[in-house]
């Protein structure tokens, strides 16, 4: 498993990008629980930590898609983004193969 970041790197309520090999992934800490999602927005590539959380949707900051973070889809717009399998050990979150 590769280690993408501590736990305490994601800030409450905001997005945390990490770049592994040729991914880059959007991390969110919302209601104490972790999840990972394609950082880069399948509408035109902004990056989506940089958007605004609501409930378990990211909004994306460039033109408002939304992406639930748990699974990918959008509920507005009904395309899927990729979702990361992760695995919280030690303070630390790792990227499940
Ligand atoms: S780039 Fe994300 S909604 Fe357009």
């Amino acid at each position: 498993m590769i280690e993408l970041c501590k736990v305490d790197d994601i800030p409450e309520g905001r997005g945390y990008r990490v770049k592994v090999e040729d991914k880059h992934i959007a991390l969110f800490k919302i209601e104490g629980d972790i999840y990972a999602i394609n950082a880069v927005c399948p509408h035109a590539g902004a990056f989506l930590d940089s958007g605004f959380i609501e409930d378990f949707n990211v909004i994306c900051p460039l033109h408002g898609w939304d992406f639930d973070v748990r699974t990918g889809v959008s509920p507005s717009y009904g395309v899927k983004t990729r979702c990361y399998p992760i695995e919280v050990k030690d303070g630390a979150v790792f990227l499940k193969d």
